[in-house]
């Protein structure tokens, strides 16, 4: 492709992708397409001869798009959103075709540098203290990864990465039963083995009981374990709900413990002042992750990790072979050696993008908004004698249930599983389940860059005239 072919394409594609937004509504939110159906659709072997990108676009429109579940559709109330925004794109386009690879600041210094200003400017919006320094990781999964192992090594006296897992006895990590499942994955995979992840109990709104914790190091610690870190959540996967910050980082500090927050959705909230009780006690945090790429309007993947002592980090994670030895160092930061991956994505462009296009005070008013929206939709629910609220409203998370009167409790799990799936398969809405205290819910997250009032309002209508034909 020539660069005058692609000047003409990309004309062209600008076109496609306002289009795409301005009609994402139109489209099923959830693919239909059954498994292998793409796949079938696809050529057996790669072209020999060099194809249009005309007849690449007429592909995708005949066998991708049916395929693709429209996550930026404001009918989208299922997981946790992955929102984008158009400032977002913008960058994203910027990033495609500088293509730099970001692995140390010599590779593009004003990557490395927009990045330190971004993850400045990240920690003032959510109120951490300036004893924090940030990085941006991939995925909030591989920031609690590099949080598990830096404690590690910390305990060991940095001697499990030198000597291997056997040098620091028997480690103890601690989170929620709620927690989600990147934490058992970080303790799985970094040598300190699954049987010693402890999930400790929940209270009545699902929230950390941080003095069964407690309890447990204790006992560990008479068993001669070693408590290592311990994670809370902020806006759990589940229910939203919230672990208690400042009990939790006292027992850290009491301890001697690594203590990490997971944040992942729930700390773009913190850009709300009437949010930060969150996190309070936070001077007892050692590591701390948010997913901009969730709530906060910017494509993934962009995930902020914070860290209250980055020579750890650094110290965990570095190594120097002769090819990455650059003149600048120790006067920079080379972002390598801040986690796994040694190559890195220009990701701090589309937060810049986002930041100062739609300014602080404009995202904590679409934020606020966001969890005014699912306040009114569990206002709506309440209202209804046939369904039931089952777990505390927090942020943007409304868990429920269709309960017709008189229908035994054994028969509401079948009953609201087949509810959800015939309300998937309408293609007019997309929400996911979860279970609280046993039972199958409907959890519905009002966080999609463009959902109003007015399209949880239609999804609520669809959902009980939905509930009602299928009680005959
Ligand atoms: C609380 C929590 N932590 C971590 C994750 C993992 O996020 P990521 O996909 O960025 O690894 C999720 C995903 O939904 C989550 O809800």
């Amino acid at each position: 492709m020539t660069t005058e072919d692609f000047r003409k394409h990309a004309h062209e594609l600008v076109e496609w992708m306002a289009s795409y937004l301005e009609n994402v509504e139109k489209y099923p939110v959830k693919s239909s397409v059954k498994p292998g159906e793409i796949f079938r659709k696809l050529p057996e072997d790669p072209p020999a001869d060099p194809g249009s990108f005309t007849s690449l676009m007429n592909d995708l429109e005949e066998i991708i798009m049916p395929g693709i579940t429209h996550w930026q559709s404001p009918n989208f109330f299922a997981y946790f959103p992955a929102n984008s925004s158009p400032p977002s794109i913008l960058a994203e386009m910027i990033t495609a075709t500088l293509a730099a690879q970001c692995m140390i600041w010599e590779t593009s210094p004003a990557a490395a540098e927009l990045e330190e200003k971004m993850m400045l400017w990240l920690r003032e919006m959510i109120g951490l203290p300036e004893s924090f320094e940030g990085v941006i990781q991939d995925t909030a999964s591989t920031a609690t990864l590099a949080a598990i192992i830096t404690a590690r090594e910390r305990i060991s006296g940095f001697r499990i990465n030198e000597l291997g897992a056997a040098a620091a006895g028997t480690l103890r990590v601690y989170c929620s039963e709620q927690t989600h499942s990147s934490v058992e994955k970080a303790v799985k995979i970094c040598g300190i083995g699954r049987s010693n992840l402890v999930k400790i109990p929940v209270k009545d709104d699902y929230s950390l009981d941080a003095d069964k914790l407690e309890e447990q190091i204790l006992l560990d610690k008479k068993q001669k374990k070693k408590p290592c870190c311990v994670v809370a959540t902020i806006g759990t996967t589940g229910t939203a709900a919230i672990d208690p910050v400042k009990q939790t980082g006292e027992i850290c500090k009491k301890h001697g413990i690594w203590f990490h927050v997971d944040a992942a959705m729930g700390g773009t909230a913190l850009i709300l002042p009437e949010f930060r009780w969150m996190i309070e006690g936070c001077e007892n945090i050692d590591s701390f992750v948010f997913n901009p790429h969730k709530w906060m309007f910017t494509n993934f993947d962009c995930t902020a990790y914070f860290i209250k002592d980055p020579d750890s980090l650094i110290k965990t994670f570095e190594i120097l072979p002769e090819y990455l030895k650059t003149r600048t160092r120790g006067q920079v930061n080379d972002y390598r050696d801040w986690g796994v991956p040694l190559g890195r994505r220009f990701r701090a462009l589309k937060l810049w993008s986002v930041i100062r296009s739609y300014g602080t005070r404009e995202l904590q008013k679409k934020i606020r908004y966001h969890i005014e929206l699912a306040r009114q939709l569990s206002d709506m629910i309440s209202g209804e004698p046939d369904f039931e609220i089952l777990a505390p409203v927090n942020l943007n998370v409304v868990c429920f249930r269709f309960h017709p009167r008189g229908t035994k409790e054994e028969q509401l799990d079948k009953i609201n599983e087949k509810l959800n799936h015939i309300l998937n398969d309408s293609g007019k809405i997309y929400l996911t389940h979860t279970r609280v205290k046993g039972c199958y819910a409907l959890r519905m997250v009002t966080g999609q860059t463009n959902v109003t009032l007015n399209h949880v309002a239609k999804a609520w209508e669809l959902i009980k005239e939905t509930a009602r034909d299928l009680n005959g």
